[in-house]
């Protein structure tokens, strides 16, 4: 065994006391007393599966000065993020295979964790192009920041039928283009009136005729309206740590809440958080959508829709598992395992054979977030001030990335699809 890492780990549905034995970058064994070359032991400190975070926006190529797969993937490693998937919204969009290509020959020099790549789709692109390179497909049915747009259901139809033989899921951006309004905003609140909830029902249940052939996944569901039309298909859904804590009156300053789908009141923020409790949100999805402080503090209709999260996701859920507002086994359900089945990943959990993503954490120790401890490039979070619990230690692959407050490891983040090849 070249590594034994010993602790409360959350092993076949609870924290039990165990020895996790590592080999070649994979669970080898999970046992009550391993020995290893190298031995960390833990104590009671607890050890999950490293989450994955299935929505961010690396921002490269193409917008570096707001975040790069570096700055970005270091910010993920530091919130216990192991992998993370990049969406298609960069310049240029990844849509046609030589801009997925190189894209992934950034991420692969540059990530410190895993990752994979969402491909985009447009009205006349085939996504069975670039089926073989991409973890999943994008479709945004409204406009936001920098979306190829799909809102009419022929092209949707089009694009699904493509999709449908490859298997991929399709993440959607669930907001009805057609009930937006366009005005201009000078508030959070005027940007929830333009963006309705009602815009992402009639988005939802547009996309369930869709839901039988496709595996449909809703991204950032926001409302009441939001939950109850995910009923209506066969669907699986995100929620982000931004709709689950913050709402229209938690955030003043300028554009820097403004995102798409909006912050909305805190009735359906209360509802939100409920249903991911219950266990009803298949997955917890950050949107990580970094702008920078410059960009934010434009008049409030100019400034990017938009919030960092990767890093602060997890540590934010965690700190609500330890005030037993959410239960752990749901959080780590839908941060670590749900993400892994649902896109094929041999990672989400602590089994012998997973790839030995760990992350460390000790449930005493909770911070309040402060910006400048944060890794984005973006310098700013939402969420500050906000109770967290942080990775005091994470492992990708068997090796130690993150250590008290540092980095340590080395640079070996891998995409998760397929190994690269000749473009065709
Ligand atoms: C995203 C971005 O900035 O890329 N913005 C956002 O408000 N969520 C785009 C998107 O996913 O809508
Ligand atoms: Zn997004």
């Amino acid at each position: 065994m070249d590594l034994v890492v010993e602790g409360r780990a959350w092993y076949k549905g609870k924290l039990q006391h165990v020895c996790i034995g590592i080999e070649n970058g994979r669970i080898a064994r999970v046992k009550k007393v391993l020995k290893g070359e190298r031995q960390l032991d833990f104590n009671d400190r607890i050890i999950l599966p490293g989450a994955i975070d299935v929505h961010t926006h690396m921002r490269e190529p193409g917008m570096t000065r707001k975040e790069d797969f570096s700055t970005g993937s270091v910010a993920a490693a530091f919130g216990g993020v192991t992998c993370f998937f990049d969406m298609p919204n960069t310049k240029p969009q990844s849509i046609h295979r030589d801009d997925v290509m190189e894209k992934k020959e950034l991420a692969s020099k540059k990530s410190w964790v895993d990752f994979g790549l969402f491909g985009g789709v447009s009205d006349a692109s085939n996504p069975q192009r670039i089926a073989d390179q991409v973890v999943g497909f994008k479709i945004f049915m409204s406009s936001t920041t920098g979306s190829v747009l799909l809102s009419e259901d022929k092209d949707i139809r089009r694009a699904m039928d493509l999709i449908k033989p490859t298997k991929k899921v399709v993440s959607v951006h669930a907001e009805d283009e057609h009930l937006l309004i366009k005005r201009e905003e000078a508030s959070i609140r005027d940007h929830a009136e333009a963006r309705p909830r009602r815009a992402e029902a009639s988005a939802i249940e547009r996309l369930a005729q869709f839901s039988q052939q496709n595996k449909v996944n809703i991204c950032h569901v926001t409302s009441l309206e939001g939950l109850e039309a995910l009923s209506k298909g066969a669907f699986t859904s995100e929620a982000t740590p931004h709709h689950m804590l913050l709402d229209i009156a938690s955030c003043g300053r300028k554009g820097f809440c403004k995102v798409n789908p909006p912050l909305r009141p805190k009735s359906d923020k209360e509802a939100l958080l409920a249903a991911f409790a219950s266990g009803k949100i298949s997955l917890l999805a950050s949107d990580h959508a970094p702008h920078t402080v410059e960009e934010k503090e434009q008049e409030f209709d100019s400034a990017p829709s938009g919030v960092p999260g990767v890093e602060t996701s997890f540590p934010l859920m965690m700190a609500l598992a330890r005030k037993e507002r959410i239960g752990l086994g749901v959080l780590i359900k839908a941060a670590c395992e749900t993400p892994a089945q649902l896109f094929g990943l041999n990672k989400g959990a602590i089994e012998e054979g997973k790839d030995a993503d760990l992350m460390v954490l000790d449930p005493r120790i909770v911070t309040s977030i402060v910006p400048r401890n944060l890794h984005s490039k973006c310098g700013w979070t939402p969420f500050e001030g906000q109770e967290a619990i942080f990775p005091q230690a994470v492992f990708l692959r068997g090796q130690l990335l993150v250590e008290e407050g540092g980095l340590v490891g080395e640079r070996n983040g891998r995409d998760v699809v397929a190994k690269r090849r000749v473009a065709a």
